[in-house]
């Protein structure tokens, strides 16, 4: 097989990855797949064929693990669980163009042809493996992972193993690899991730890739065609899933060619978590196929809550179904594309984005739409006035217009074109936002409500009107409801999401006579002190503290106190290394720490009255990990640190004889 290679500028084909089918989609699944979209529904809009591919990852272990426990098949096990994905992108108002599935059987095939082809031509080959294997947790681990002869994520003997397996000869693209790189700035992005790939590659020798796994350990996998014993390593059937989608989900008019017209990607949109699987194994592997190679993989930043990592065990995971709920799908989407450049980390925090959602949307956005409307109802029977040539006054309407004017090397279509381009959205929505502030400043200036020439007047109404009209164009691929909301109030009937930027972005074609509708407004304001309220009254505080007292004087004084043995294995306690502490206001018992137990998290611990911040930073404690989270005195506490108390009231923090390793097991 072979595929064409030239850049196609008249399609366009992005992706996200496909998740795993067994987790409960967050703020990050949305993050990749939102961002897909913007530039599905730009791309769209400038008049390409878009193919914009999401879906699921749903072979391997833990899905195999997952459906055991629930007593169903994996098949069965999935296709309960991708409804989670699939509804939440509904939510999202995500436009994907085909959902994969890797279980689907045409998919399935697909993988077994390319294995089957790289096998043909030589590019894999069975060989002997040994590593250290941990059954329970059913995975291997390197030499310089495991911790004195155990598994350093569940503390149990590893064992080394010998089996055989297949080996795709990854290591001998390093070279072409490199130098692709080095020639293609634009192949990984952004730069930064691109230097720490090719970094990495002059630094390191590349291995070859393990691809399969013995059936007798794994059987929830793509069957080697050419070995009955053995299946697909999860990561070779997933990158597969790009390839294989161009054969049998494409739209119809396209299948003709079996896909090359959608091949390769324009963008493959990931975590940083994933771009080596991406940059190194997918790369090599299409190097091996002979296939063209995408034209971009981009690596975006992660997101952390509130200062801390997002974990199942801390509680803090953001459910962007629930964000949608309370604030709505368009300011979601809106905000974290505003609040953080892609690419790099960012912190997401509900008052943040409670505070944007005033600001740049209520206020600015909001209040240019509503104020317009108000005016034209007002001096104009509500509707849209004819704009009189000869009375526009140079300067004011001028430079509003002149954003949208194609010959001006300046003008939002070229700027936000670029930035797209660059998958800078924070850039992008930088541009809007200042003609909104400038269209604000520009009924400031120009004072309609004193305006006598009701030319001018005319001139003014159709200019913002017509602003309007443009920007929610610019708005459309971030928050598609507002813009057509926009529109609506506007008195335009036409679909936006089927618009061709050429014919509509251009000044001048918002129709005379359109009856607007003033409506509700387009972003309620929201009680940012009502809201998030930190400061507690006073007696709520002093009743919180005695109820933590009251509880350690009845867990000192309580009777029956023998437990089994089982009773103890269900308490799972670590070793942390304190990093930060600080006290909780108004009380001088409660301190809140940061601790590493191999994760981060924060306790709150009543040892206040016996050591300073400062006694206890750097060091190592003893930690109950699996303690259900609380609230003390309103601050989240993941876990409990061991301390004890003598008859003298002496009270002493337990630490470890030796130095040992943070999330080091106790038992
Ligand atoms: N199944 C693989 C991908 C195979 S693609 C051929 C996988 N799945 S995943 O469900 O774990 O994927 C997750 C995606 O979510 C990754 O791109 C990862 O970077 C992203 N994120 C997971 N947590 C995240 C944050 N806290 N913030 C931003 N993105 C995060 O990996």
């Amino acid at each position: 097989m072979t595929l064409e290679n030239s850049r196609k500028t008249d399609r366009f084909y992005i992706t996200t990855p496909i998740y795993y089918v067994n987790d409960v989609p967050h703020i990050g699944h949305a993050y990749t797949t939102i961002a897909a979209d913007i530039l599905a529904r730009y791309n769209r809009m400038k008049g390409k064929k878009v193919f914009f591919l999401t879906g699921t990852d749903e072979h391997g272990q833990k899905v195999e693990k997952a459906a055991g426990e629930r007593g169903m098949s994996p098949k069965e096990h999935s296709d309960d669980m991708v409804s989670n994905f699939r509804t939440l992108w509904k939510k999202l108002n995500i436009s994907n163009d085909a959902f994969i599935r890797t279980t689907d059987s045409e998919h399935v095939k697909t993988v077994q042809g390319i294995i089957q082809m790289l096998w043909d031509a030589g590019e894999i080959e069975k060989r002997q493996y040994s590593g250290w294997y941990c059954t329970p947790d059913e995975r291997f681990w390197t030499e310089k992972e495991i911790i004195e002869g155990n598994c350093p994520d569940c503390g149990r003997a590893v064992e080394q193993i010998q089996e055989e397996n297949y080996f795709f000869l990854m290591s001998k693209y390093q070279d072409r690899l490199i130098k692709h790189i080095e020639d293609n700035p634009g192949f990984i992005l952004p730069h930064t991730r691109r230097n720490e790939v090719l970094g990495f590659l002059r630094n390191n020798e590349l291995s070859d890739l393990c691809i399969s796994r013995p059936k007798a350990r794994l059987s929830w996998g793509v069957p080697i065609p050419f070995d009955e014993d053995f299946v697909t390593y999860v990561w070779f059937d997933a990158l597969l899933n790009y390839f294989s989608a161009t054969r049998y989900l494409v739209p119809d008019a396209e299948k003709a060619g079996l896909g090359d017209f959608w091949w390769p990607a324009d963008h493959h949109l990931v975590g940083k978590d994933i771009l080596t699987t991406h940059a190194v194994y997918w790369t090599t592997m299409l190097m091996a196929l002979k296939f063209p190679l995408p034209e971009n993989i981009f690596a975006h930043g992660w997101w952390t809550v509130e200062g801390r990592k997002m974990s199942k065990s801390l509680g803090n995971v953001v459910a962007p179904g629930d964000m949608v709920d309370e604030y709505g799908v368009d300011a979601f989407r809106y905000f974290i594309f505003r609040e953080v450049p892609f690419g790099l980390d960012g912190d997401f925090s509900e008052e943040a984005l409670a505070r944007r959602i005033n600001t740049d949307l209520a206020n600015d956005i909001g209040n240019l739409l509503s104020r317009t409307l108000k005016m034209i109802e007002k001096y104009r029977d509500g509707r849209v006035p004819e704009p009189v040539a000869e009375k526009d006054r140079a300067g004011l309407e001028l430079k509003i217009k002149s954003w949208f004017d194609p010959e001006n090397e300046h003008c939002i279509a070229k700027s936000f074109d670029l930035h797209l381009a660059r998958l800078d959205y924070h850039h992008a929505l930088q541009e809007v936002w200042k003609i909104i502030s400038e269209a604000n400043e520009y009924i400031a200036s120009s004072e309609p409500w004193k305006e006598k020439d009701e030319d001018i007047l005319s001139n003014i109404l159709y200019t913002l009107a017509e602003v309007l009209r443009l920007l929610a164009i610019y708005i459309y691929p971030f928050m598609p409801d507002t813009a057509l909301a926009i529109w609506k109030h506007l008195g335009i009937e036409d679909d936006i999401s089927s618009i061709d930027l050429n014919g509509s972005g251009k000044w001048g074609v918002l129709k005379v006579g359109s009856p607007v509708q003033k409506g509700e407004a387009l972003f309620p304001r929201i009680d940012i002190n009502k809201k998030f309220s930190k400061n507690q009254p006073e007696k709520k505080i002093k009743a919180d503290i005695k109820k933590v007292e009251k509880k350690e004087v009845e867990m000192e004084t309580s009777g029956d106190n023998l437990i089994t043995i089982g009773d103890f294995a269900k308490v799972q306690l670590k070793v942390g290394k304190i990093m930060a502490v600080e006290r909780v206001a108004k009380s001088d018992k409660l301190l809140k720490l940061q601790i590493n137990t191999g994760e981060d998290r924060q306790i709150v611990a009543g040892i206040g009255k016996a050591y300073t911040p400062e006694d206890l930073i750097g060091k190592s404690v003893v930690v109950v990990t699996n303690l259900k989270p609380a609230k003390l005195m309103g601050v989240e506490s993941n876990g409990m640190l061991l301390a004890a108390t003598d008859s003298e009231g002496v009270l002493s923090v337990l630490t470890p004889e030796k130095d040992i390793k943070s999330g080091a097991l106790i038992r």
